[in-house]
């Protein structure tokens, strides 16, 4: 037993001569909220459908609760999923839509689920409106309702913040922590960084079919982080003068010769002078700074909204 819950090897899939991806590896752990980030086009809807086994990959593998799935396997149904258009019948009310899905499904005490539903996502039980009258951000939490029907362990959600407004994406943001606190774990695409930077735990940089890098929140928030970039012949004694006379606390070793100081407050002169006075000879001194989207736009070489 790994203690993956998806295992994605060597996954791809070609429409034709165009390869949409290529040979992707990755592990996803139960009660991750995994990042996929790519540039429009990328690759990521079609990633996501393989993983829903809504489309069959070319070659490669995918493992669902150390299984390999096969064609209509049974634990497909341990997932729910929004990709693209969720499939809403605009006449109806949201518990009619959400009630249509449960019936097909067989679930039993249907009421009681839906209300939880609509409960957990923010939308009112009693409300008979028609969803074609729903604002953009209403119609999103009915399309994760609609695939939260059968409690999945897993929850694939493409691009749910796309096209909503500041409210609606602190909302739906807000909502796939609440679900995460519940032991759901969930993937969620997005062609800008900037918007899952709140929620994922780890991100997967999709680029032209490939999976250019995967990165910890934790490591991504860091190499975002303001920092000073000091190179010196002597990191060991600097180190020790950085501590001792400046009472730096923050910083990291990178190499033989850089080493990055993260308490930005200090002047850059104090530096070189502290270090002067113990005889280190400062080769460069610089401060960096980076927002989420440079780092992503970096990689990609490529704006991700533009295109849209
Ligand atoms: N059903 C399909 N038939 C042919 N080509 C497709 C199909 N679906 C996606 N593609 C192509 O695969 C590539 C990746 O598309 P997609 O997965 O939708 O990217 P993303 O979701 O990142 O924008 C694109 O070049 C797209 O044109
Ligand atoms: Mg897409």
């Amino acid at each position: 037993m790994s203690n993956a819950i998806i295992e994605v090897k060597q996954l791809s899939k070609q429409f034709k001569s165009n390869v949409a991806v290529n040979n992707v590896n990755f592990n996803i752990r139960k009660g991750d909220i995994f990042g996929l980030i790519g540039p429009n086009g990328a690759g990521k809807s079609t990633l996501l459908k393989m993983i829903g086994g809504l489309i069959y990959p070319s070659s490669g593998e995918i493992h669902l609760f150390d299984h390999t799935m096969r064609e209509n396997h049974p634990y497909f149904e341990r997932m729910g999923l929004l990709i693209e258009e969720a499939g809403i019948f605009p006449h109806y009310s949201a518990y009619k839509n959400l009630d249509l899905i449960a019936i097909s499904y067989g679930i039993k005490n249907r009421k009681k689920h839906i209300e939880q539903l609509l409960e957990l996502v923010g939308l009112d039980k009693s409300n008979k409106t028609k969803v074609k009258n729903y604002s953009m951000g209403m119609k999103q939490r009915l399309g994760i309702a609609m695939a939260l029907i059968g409690s999945p362990d897993v929850l694939i959600l493409d691009e749910p913040i796309n096209g909503l407004d500041p409210q609606g994406i602190s909302e739906i943001r807000q909502l796939i922590l609440e679900l995460n606190k519940t032991g759901i774990t969930l993937i969620i695409s997005s062609h800008i960084l900037e918007e899952l930077s709140k929620v994922a735990t780890t991100y997967a940089i999709l680029h032209h079919g490939k999976i250019i890098e995967i990165i910890s929140k934790e490591e991504l928030l860091l190499q975002c982080e303001d920092r000073i970039e000091l190179e010196v012949d002597d990191p060991k004694m600097t180190v020790l003068i950085l501590e001792n006379h400046l009472g730096i606390q923050r910083y990291k070793v990178i190499d033989d010769h850089t080493i990055y100081v993260y308490e930005t407050d200090i002047e850059t002169q104090q530096i070189i002078q502290s270090l002067a006075e113990n005889k280190i000879f400062v080769h460069s001194i610089a401060k960096h700074k980076q927002s989420l989207e440079q780092y992503f736009l970096e990689r990609t070489g490529s704006s991700g909204g533009a295109d849209d």
